[in-house]
């Protein structure tokens, strides 16, 4: 398969957890006889820096003609404690998200059972913790009317949906829970929010169509502490986009880093992959990150292409890394093992023989 991936490393740790995503698809590249050719771009506080615009046009050009992006992550703290400060990084990857309309953000959170001692949660309450967030990404408070008084005293975000923009996700995460166990819980806020109860309302007459889905309905303020109590319980979660940007970082803690998770953002015809951590500026340059999530990321890619085995090839050899202690010091404060150790250990476990089923045995 031939397939064109913009690489867009961003800020802070993005570049260097980015770089051994792509050494893991060059493995695979290699192994499965594919061709994928990356082409490079500036986005966030380094485009800032270089152009003035956290999304270039030439940035939005190349990601509109490429297949697939691939994102490492943005922003950097001089941006955010000032207040006074008109562009921002973050600003870039919104706007990606709304022009390429990446709708559906799908977020995998699973405990890895190597690592279930690495959670600051009991074993007992983590185990078997599989489930899958489907966040609405390109609607809600992100982007509805903002608003400053002149004064500067009163200010208001508008979180707004229609109906519209909540089936197309919800068609998607139904579809994904009855590939799955078959249980879809819906996060909301329905005892206060006009936009949720709409929500509610789509949600359960498409669900109508789903009739082999168990539907559930959690508010989101319940939905944090079943989380942490009983992460085992879900299934799907599907959720407008500010509660599944909270609710996700708060499922990263579960398998015991944020490092570890990854993410797929869908829309009709364009698709990017991003680990869900942020830009790490404390870590920038250390080699201490963690590039698990990328390289989950760059597997989530290849699924999406319909290259399962490929995808189960890197997860094969991710699994592989855990459970050598081939690891970050975020899982082993005491490891020596830096962000190219670990993604050079998986990029080259990717064809290992005893498990390889790509080219060679077809
Ligand atoms: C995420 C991030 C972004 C978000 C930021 C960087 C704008 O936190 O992808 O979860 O809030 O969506
Ligand atoms: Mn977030």
């Amino acid at each position: 398969m031939k397939l064109k991936i913009a690489l867009l490393p961003g800020d802070g740790i993005g570049p260097e957890v980015a770089a051994q995503a792509v050494a893991c698809l060059q493995a695979v590249e290699e192994a499965f006889g594919h061709q994928f050719e990356f082409t490079k771009a500036p986005v966030g506080a380094i485009a800032i820096d270089q152009t003035g615009n956290p999304l270039p046009d030439d940035t939005l050009e190349l990601c509109k003609q490429s297949d697939a992006v691939l994102f490492g992550a943005i922003g950097d703290p001089k941006y955010d404690n000032d207040p006074e400060s008109k562009v921002r990084p973050e600003q870039g990857l919104l706007r990606l998200r709304k022009e390429l309309g990446l709708f559906s953000n799908i977020r995998p959170v699973k405990v890895f059972p190597t690592l279930i001692d690495k959670s600051p949660l009991r074993k007992e309450r983590i185990e078997n913790t599989d489930f899958v967030i489907y966040r609405e990404l390109t609607g809600g408070i992100y982007f509805g009317e903002k608003f400053l008084s002149e004064d500067g005293n009163t200010a208001s975000d508008l979180c707004i949906y229609s109906e519209e923009e909540i089936s197309r996700i919800a068609h998607l995460a139904f579809k994904a829970a009855k590939g799955r166990r078959k249980k879809l819980t819906l996060v909301d806020k329905a005892n206060v929010l006009e936009s949720s109860r709409l929500w509610r309302r789509v949600v359960t007459r498409i669900g109508e169509s789903y009739p082999d889905v168990e539907l559930h309905y959690l508010f989101v303020d319940n939905a944090a502490m079943q989380m942490i109590l009983n992460p085992s319980q879900f299934d799907v979660i599907l959720t407008e986009n500010m509660f599944g940007d909270i609710l996700s970082d708060e499922g990263s803690v579960i398998g015991g880093s944020i490092g570890l998770l990854p993410s797929a953002s869908v829309g009709e015809s364009s698709a990017m992959f991003e680990p869900i951590h942020g830009s790490y500026p404390q870590a920038t340059g250390k080699n201490i990150a963690n590039p698990i999530a990328s390289i989950l990321s760059a597997a989530m890619l290849l699924d999406h292409f319909g290259l399962d085995e490929e995808a189960a090839a890197v997860v094969r050899s991710v699994n592989k890394a855990l459970k050598k202690g081939m690891v970050t010091p975020d899982l082993d404060p005491k490891s020596k093992h830096g962000t190219d150790d670990v993604g050079q250990f998986i990029a080259g476990h990717i064809s290992d023989s005893d498990d390889f089923k790509g080219l060679n045995q077809e």
